[in-house]
């Protein structure tokens, strides 16, 4: 592994990760998130910059440092997420491992909300922009390789398959997230990867060493093509 890295094998290449929630505001002191620490994201995209790519790592609100060599744009909700990730292109690969909130406040409150009065606030939602889906069909600037994931509970690579065509990505990582898995909040994941329709069981692995071995695919699949 360290032999292979010192060679820089994606020098010259540039990736773009996605990582960490998104923060979709209800008003200037609330919002609506899905849970995501940034830890699996920030590590590909350090792993990828330890091969020597150019990485554009963009992130909603984590507490994870910034990865060595790598840049980062900090963004709060999906479609700032969106926009800096089409700044972001041409690149040739996009890893999309954040935690995009689904839907967002149609109308975002200029000010806090008050309690007062007993009524409930009717909150309506939109559906957020699909970045991965974006990404995947971004026409002549479409990364040559673009990867997802997606954390399932259950059949869990039946609905990887179902996401993968769905959103015309090449590759996804299936994350088994079940509680029996005892992934949620623990330190090792049990992936699976799905290169079109080959699909690879990987061992019980912690987040950085799924990142490494993401990133060696990446590195052997981008310089074998290109
Ligand atoms: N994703 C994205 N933009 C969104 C929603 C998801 O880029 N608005 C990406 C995620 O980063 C991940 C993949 O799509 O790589 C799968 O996310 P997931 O939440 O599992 O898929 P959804 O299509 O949102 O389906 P659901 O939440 O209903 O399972
Ligand atoms: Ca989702």
């Amino acid at each position: 592994t360290h032999r292979l890295e010192a060679l820089g094998p994606l020098r010259g290449w540039r990736a773009l990760v996605t990582s960490g929630p998104t923060h979709e505001p209800i008003d200037p002191v609330r919002y609506i998130a899905n849970r995501s620490s940034g830890k699996q994201g920030h590590a590909i995209a350090a792993a990828l910059a330890r091969l020597g790519a150019a990485v554009t790592l963009v992130s909603g609100p984590t507490q994870e440092p910034v990865p060595a060599g790598v840049s980062i744009v900090q963004v709060e909700s999906a479609l700032d997420m969106l926009a800096a990730c089409q700044d972001a292109l041409p690149v040739d690969v996009a890893v999309c491992a954040a935690a995009v909130a689904d839907w967002r406040v149609k109308a975002t409150a200029s000010q806090k909300l008050k309690k007062e009065g007993g009524s409930l606030p009717a909150l309506e939602l939109a559906e957020n922009p699909d970045i991965l889906a974006t990404l995947s069909r971004a026409g002549r600037n479409r990364p040559a390789l673009v990867v997802g994931f997606a954390a399932e509970t259950e059949k869990v690579v039946a609905h990887a398959r179902a996401k993968l065509a769905r959103k015309g990505c090449d590759w996804i990582v299936a994350n088994d997230v079940s509680p029996s898995s005892g992934t949620f909040g623990g330190t090792n994941n049990t992936v699976h990867l799905l290169r079109g329709d080959t699909l690879e069981d990987w061992p019980p692995l912690s987040k950085e060493e799924v990142a490494q071995r993401l990133a060696m695919a990446i590195a052997e699949h981008l310089v074998g093509t290109g």
